[in-house]
Parts: structure tokens; C-alpha cells; sequence
């Protein structure tokens, strides 16, 4: 496993030692979530009692395949404990996520849960977000147009930068497992996050962006030198 790898298990292994038996938990999506339902996989073998709802597809197969026991989330609304990654980690444990693509049942999975606790290694933790492109989940209608009204947006809120759609390794466009497109907008700084994300929600044709603001309760950082637990 390289180093990088090791670093996101570190900060999974210590996530799965919050998870008891008879939760109710939300599987996240991504490099980190999945050695998070991998060592999930093998305390559920030794007989851990959870359910898991997965925020993704790709997390549904994996966790299938391991034998994690698994719900949807209309048999299960009410989550004890989401894991996830993130793709940035700011102030407040304010997240950039979507990097996946997962942003928008990674979302309602997350608001589900009692807790939200994001894995990552410790270069994910940043000053301020916006280096990394942020997602936004738009509908299959007028994208051009919705590409225009975000950026008056983003504008409104202090950010400008290009946004590009995205494409899959194939090349097609990208289409999110409820059927959307994903706009990543490169803002590079993103001043006042709880006003963007304001903002965004206001334009007709955006379903979902990957800011997460007051979500997160506890970010687990695994870095050279051990690993971080920051609580909000
Ligand atoms: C999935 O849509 C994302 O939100 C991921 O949680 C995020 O991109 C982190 O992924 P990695 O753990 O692979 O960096």
C-alpha cells in the first residue's frame, strides 16, 4: 500500500473504533470512505451488529461484496454515525466535497445522521477552501444557462473562476448516480463559504453543491506524524 493510501487507512481505523454495534451508519464515497467499509467489513466478520447506508453506488457494491449488512435510506432515515471523505477540510470543518461525484446523497446521508465524522489524510486541511474546484450538481436542462446564473452567483459571493463540465475518464460527460451533470468550479479562494453556498441555492437548475457547512462534527487527519482529531 503507498504511504498516501496508509495515511487515509490510519484515519479509517480510528473511525471504525467509534462504530458500536447496533448503529445505523452512513457509508461515504471515495479513496478513504472505502478503507473505511473495508475495515467496517472485517469487524462485521467478527460479528459487529451495524446497517449501512451507502451514499453511493460504487459504495453500495463494494459494501455489498464485503458482506456489509445494508439498507436504503427510506428503511433506514434516522442514521446514528456517517463516515465520509472530503475533498477539503476548512474552518468549522467546513467541506468541499463531490470530487467523486457522490455530493448529493452524501449530503442527504449526512443530514440523516446524528453525527458526521470525515476521514482524510492531513493534506486535505486547508486555511481556506476553494483550491479545489468545488461540484455543483446541476440538472440535464439549459446547462448553459445554469453555468451562467452560477457564475453571477459565485460573483455575488466574492468568487469567480472557470467552470467546467465534467467528463468521465471515457471522456462523456459525467452523469451523477441520480441522473445530473456536475459543473466544478475552479473559484481558487472562496471567502465566505456560508454565503456562497446561500447564493447557490438560489439558482433554479442547481440540485446539490458540495459545500458542507455545520455537517461535519469531527474530522479524523492521519498525517506523518500521527493522527488529529479537530471536533467542532
Ligand atoms: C465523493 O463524491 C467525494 O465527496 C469524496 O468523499 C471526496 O472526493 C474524497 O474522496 P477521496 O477520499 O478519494 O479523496
Amino acid at each position: 500500500m503507498s504511504p498516501a493510501e496508509q495515511l487515509k487507512r490510519q484515519a479509517a481505523a480510528r473511525a471504525v473504533d467509534l462504530v458500536r454495534s447496533g448503529m445505523k451508519l452512513g457509508l461515504g464515497t471515495g479513496s478513504t470512505a472505502k478503507h473505511f467499509v473495508e475495515l467496517l467489513a472485517e469487524r462485521v466478520k467478527e460479528g459487529l451488529e451495524v446497517v449501512g447506508v451507502p451514499t453511493s453506488e460504487q459504495t453500495r457494491a463494494l459494501a455489498e461484496t464485503l458482506g456489509v449488512p445494508l439498507a436504503t435510506l427510506d428503511e433506514q432515515p434516522v442514521l446514528d454515525l456517517t463516515v465520509d471523505g472530503a475533498d477539503e477540510i476548512g474552518p468549522g470543518l467546513a467541506l468541499v466535497k463531490g470530487g467523486g461525484g457522490a455530493l448529493l446523497r452524501e449530503k442527504i446521508v449526512a443530514t440523516a445522521s446524528a453525527q458526521m465524522v470525515v476521514i482524510a489524510d492531513e493534506s486535505k486541511h486547508v486555511a481556506t477552501l476553494g483550491t479545489f474546484p468545488l461540484p455543483i450538481e446541476v440538472v440535464d436542462f439549459g446547462v448553459t444557462s445554469i453555468r451562467r446564473s452560477i457564475e453571477k452567483a459565485g460573483k455575488a459571493a466574492g468568487c469567480h473562476g472557470l467552470l467546467t463540465l465534467r467528463r468521465g475518464p471515457d471522456g462523456h460527460v459525467f452523469v451523477t448516480d441520480q441522473g445530473h451533470l456536475i459543473l466544478d468550479a475552479a473559484f481558487g479562494v472562496i471567502p465566505d463559504p456560508g454565503l456562497l453556498a446561500a447564493r447557490l441555492a438560489e439558482v433554479a437548475g442547481v440540485v446539490e453543491h458540495g459545500l458542507f457547512i455545520g455537517l461535519a462534527s469531527r474530522a479524523i487527519l492521519a498525517g506523518a506524524s500521527g493522527v488529529t482529531v479537530l471536533d467542532r
